[in-house]
Order: structure tokens, then sequence, then C-alpha cells
């Protein structure tokens, strides 16, 4: 795998830490290319349960360089924690298995304090965002006020850039949002004081990353958050502050994008969605409930309540579609067990007018209503079964119409939240025309 992609194709949260530390083990380089500490990567490893908001899902097999790109939003005080904790389990992090990018934009404390303040003027229109400043951090950036690593490294240039950057956002906080300011020194001094801890790990990543893909490298791209939540392709206005397709990569980790020889999206076997924002096959009541303790779907950032629902084949295809992935891997599929019937979105209706493929035009997609298709459920626990020909019968179904209704094919099911609790699929002839497309 010389240059792979792996994303999330539906509204994050899809399992994608766990697959990306799997795959990290035939990797060289793991690199997070977007997004920032909004993102929670659970991976699991032998019982022992790590939660990763910034640092790459590959941290944890010795020997695989990490890499933060200049396209993430980096928060150092969540950076150094993350690092902190790591050690403190035994994990070896240090500047020669963990690079950040001169290039990437800084998140200060006055980026939180506005995405939470903005949040509260936003009222009926609230995104629901993580609160970590990901969004006012990227506005910086594109209105270029931010400051990037390299700028916090020489404390005269970071008390100018910094001083610029606080005369307006001081206004803001204290003439629209009603907040204190905050003191220029003070933050000048805590954040160069940080800056300094961060600076064994600084350097050129981008160039890193290449040079090390002509040396012949495997490199994996880790996708944070999910397509939906793409700024671009997702959910507008209720997605994240970035790119978090493949479209993030060559941006946000200085890599040509002609250089990606595959894509690999994460989905899970039904679908969830933290924050605000439509989810056309989202489950109010009690079978919302119910997937969601069975799922335990509970944000590994926020901790919210994770509005669940339905698999829906048109918004996959939509995802895989923009996003030219060649394959997709079908998490928690064990979480299914015990349904009766399990429903699969087709088709949208909205009055009179059908639609059979994501409606990317239309103005909003929170009016549709999804057209379903039952499919029977099976009762047997296959969390420990390891080869998909030991499946129940009406799981492989499950899993073979949802492959046929998206049209793509599914590489690999996950049954369980460990490393080894995976089921790999043989290609078929039909799956990989599929793929081909
Ligand atoms: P922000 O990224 O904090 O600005 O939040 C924008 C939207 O993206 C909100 O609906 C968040 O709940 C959602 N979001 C951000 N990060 C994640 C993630 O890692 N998983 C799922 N949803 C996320």
């Amino acid at each position: 795998m010389p240059a792979v992609s792996v994303f999330g194709a539906q509204w994050g949260d899809e399992g994608k830490g766990k697959i990306i530390d799997r795959m990290a083990g035939e990797a060289d380089v793991v690199v997070r290319y977007q997004g920032g500490a909004n993102a929670g990567h659970t991976v699991v490893v032998a019982g022992q349960k790590y939660v990763l908001h910034l640092i790459p899902s590959g941290i944890l097999h010795p020997g695989k360089l990490n890499v933060i790109g200049n396209g993430v939003a980096v928060d150092p005080l969540k950076f150094l924690e993350e690092v902190d904790g790591l050690r403190q389990r035994g994990v070896r992090v240090d500047g020669t298995n963990l690079r950040l990018s001169a290039g990437a934009h800084v998140i200060f404390e006055h980026h939180k304090r506005i995405d939470q303040a903005a949040e509260r003027w936003r009222g009926d229109g609230r995104i629901g965002t993580t609160g970590r400043g990901i969004g006012p951090c990227y506005a910086d950036k594109a209105a270029r006020i931010g400051l990037r690593v390299s700028d916090l490294l020489e404390r005269e240039h970071a008390r100018s850039r910094l001083r610029a950057a606080l005369a307006e956002k001081n206004a803001l906080l204290r003439q629209v949002h009603g907040e204190p300011e905050l003191d220029l020194e003070q933050q000048l001094e805590c954040y160069t004081t940080l800056a300094h801890k961060l600076e064994p790990f600084v350097g050129d990543t981008g160039a890193q990353v290449r040079e090390a893909y002509q040396a012949g490298r495997r490199v994996l791209f880790e996708g944070a958050q999910g397509a939906m939540l793409d700024i671009d392709h997702g959910t507008y206005p209720f997605v994240t502050s970035s790119n978090t397709g493949v479209d993030g990569i060559p941006a946000g980790a200085g890599f040509p994008a002609r250089w990606i020889e595959r894509a690999i999206g994460i989905a899970k076997a039904y679908c969830t969605r933290v924050g605000e924002g439509p989810f056309p096959s989202e489950q109010h009541g009690e079978l919302g409930a119910r997937i969601r303790t069975a799922g335990n779907e509970f944000g590994a950032t926020t901790g919210r309540p994770r509005r669940c629902g339905w698999l829906d084949a048109l918004q996959m295809r939509y995802t895989l579609g923009w996003n030219g992935a060649d394959s997709w891997i079908m998490t928690n599929l064990d979480v299914l067990t015990g349904f009766e019937s399990i429903p699969v979105g087709i088709g949208y209706r909205a009055g009179a007018q059908s639609y059979a493929g994501y409606p990317g035009a239309r103005v909003g997609i929170e009016d549709l209503e999804v057209v379903y298709e039952e499919f029977p459920g099976w009762s047997e626990d296959i969390s420990a079964v390891r080869s998909y020909e030991e499946l129940p019968r009406r799981c492989r179904e499950y899993v073979e119409s949802v492959e046929r209704l998206v049209g793509v094919p599914i590489e690999m099911l996950s049954v369980g939240p460990e490393r080894d609790q995976v089921i790999p699929r043989r290609p078929s002839p039909a799956r990989a025309r599929a793929g081909a497309r």
C-alpha cells in the first residue's frame, strides 16, 4: 500500500481509529492532514483503551513515523497532554516518531471562547460544535490573521502577529459576546512557552512525507470526522471546517494528489451523527435509543449521546463516489445482532418528488423522507467470528445486500473494538468490477 487514504464515509465516528491502528502495522508513515482535537479516535489494544484526538493512530505501533500535517488545527495544550498521557502509559513518543508541521495553524484560547460564544448567537441554526476552537481557527487561517506553529517559535514575531489578531478578537469578545478580553502578554507567554515544548517535534512534514514516499515507504492518510462533515461536500453549514475526505490530503499534508493510489471509506453497519444538522435515516424514540445502547454511541471527544439511525445507501454512494473509494470497511456489524429486522435507506421522497440518488444540488436535505428496504436480522453473537463463511447466513445476506445497494466492494468487516476483531473478505470478480467503476 504505497499511499492510501482512509476516510470516514458518514458523519464521523465510523471506527477509523481502530482500522488505522490495524493498517498501521503494514504502513511506515501515518499522517493526519485536517481537523484537530475535535476528533476522537478510539483504539483498543490488549484490552487497553486509548482515545487519540490529535496524534495519528499509528503511534501505538513501535517504529512508525506519525505526522501531523500543515492542514491540522493544533491546540498545543491538547497536543502536549496527549503526548504526556501516552508516555505515562508506556508508549514511546518523541521527535523521531512524531512530527508536527511548522505550518500547522495554532488554536488559541480566543478560538475556543469564540467557538462557544458564536454557538449561543446561532440560536436554532447552532451547529453543535465540539467547542474546541476548530471553526474560528480555520476562519483566521483563511482571513490570514492566524498564527502557525513556526510563528510561535520566534518571540518578537509571535508578539506582533498575536497583537494584530488579539486586537480584533478582543473587540469581538468584549463588544459582541460580552466576554472578558485576553491579555496579550499573558497569552504570548503561555503560547510561546508551549511552543518551546513543541519544538522537538516541529519540522517540514510535507517534505518528510514526500521523501519517505519516494524512498518506497508506505504512507497511510488518516482522515478525521466524516465525508458528510466536509466543508465543501457535506451538509453545509452543519459541517466541520476542513476537507475531511481524500480532498484534504494534497493541501493538508503537502502530498501530490496523483500519488494517492487507493482510497478506503469507513462506515458503520448503521449510521450516527453528533451535533446538529440533517440526518435523513435518523431513528428517534425507542429504536434510536436501542441502537445507541447496543453500540455505546456516546462521543469520544465530548461524551454527547450520538444520534442513531440506519445505514443510508444513497448517502454512502455519494461519499464513496466523490472520494473515488476503491472499497470500504463496514464497522460495528456486531452491534446489529439481535435486531429482528434491519432497514437500509434506498431512496428519498419529498412530497411528490422522489430521488434515487443523493440530491447534492438541493438546498438542503432536512425535509427528505427515506424509503427503506428491510432485511431480516440475526441473533447469533458474531464478535468472535473471524472468517466470512462462519457468519450467520442472514448476516452475510445483509452485508451483501448493502454492498449491492452501495455499489462499492466491502473489503473488511469489524465485529468489535479489539485489533483482531475483523473479518477480511475475499475479492470476487463481480465486487472488483463494482469497485473499478
Ligand atoms: P467542530 O468540528 O467542532 O466545529 O464541529 C462541527 C460539527 O462537526 C459538529 O456537528 C460536531 O459534532 C461535528 N464533529 C466534529 N468532530 C467530529 C468527530 O470527530 N466525530 C463526529 N462529529 C464531529
